[in-house]
């Protein structure tokens, strides 16, 4: 997964903007759903946050108060940098998290938990435990006729092909999973808060 969302950093807001390769998707109600989902972004209380798997940053910049984006690409750090300047980025790995106990009020990471199996889904929550007291997470609902579970096969602007394990939630097994609550849920977006 490291490897191929380095390679893709460039062209990844394209899959938020519905862009390049997204241009042809169907995604009815996609942009006011991503609205939505930033202004729940912005009403979260401004605490110290840690973004972790951040990427390039396009969600970060919602997020108020002291915030830290974390991710493994560095060329994902460079573009949220320039998108997020109120942030500060750091290089590291989710799993295991480069700052002391107790460093922030709030993990927040979206898209980056339906990427982990099983065994990487409780490091990384014992990770986030660990480092903050709250836990807001943004992930991708479950299609109609869709696998709860796959590896997905990806291509990207250069023609490379990637196979990438997705696992995806209905909203309420991703709540029961955190031990929280949802904050939001639309056609595409949940935010579940912990
Ligand atoms: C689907 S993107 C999500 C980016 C951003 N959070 C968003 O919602 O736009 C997944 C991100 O996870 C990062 N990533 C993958 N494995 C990681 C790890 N072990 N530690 C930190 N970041 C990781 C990738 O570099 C990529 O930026």
């Amino acid at each position: 997964m490291k490897a191929y969302y380095d390679r893709r950093a460039p062209e990844y807001d394209d899959w938020w903007l519905g862009q390049g390769l997204y241009e042809d998707r169907e995604r009815p109600g996609w942009e006011a759903e991503l609205r939505r989902l930033e202004g729940v972004l912005r009403d979260l209380p401004p605490v110290r946050t840690l973004d972790v798997a951040c990427g390039t940053g396009f969600l970060t910049r919602h997020l108020r108060g002291e915030v830290v984006g974390l991710d493994a690409s560095e060329r994902m750090l460079e573009i949220a940098r320039r998108q997020a300047p109120n942030a500060r980025f750091e290089q590291g790995d989710a799993l295991s998290l480069p700052f002391e106990d107790d460093a922030f009020d709030r993990v927040f990471t979206s898209y980056f938990y339906c990427h982990l199996d099983d065994d990487q889904r409780n490091r990384f929550l014992a990770e986030a435990s660990r480092v903050a007291p709250e836990l807001v997470v943004v992930a991708s609902i479950r299609g109609d006729g869709d696998d709860f579970e796959r590896w997905e096969e990806r291509r990207l602007n250069d023609g490379s092909e990637w196979n990438v394990y997705k696992r995806v939630f209905e909203g309420p097994d991703l709540a029961a999973e955190l031990g929280g609550e949802i904050a939001f849920k639309g056609r595409w977006f949940v935010v579940v808060q912990a």
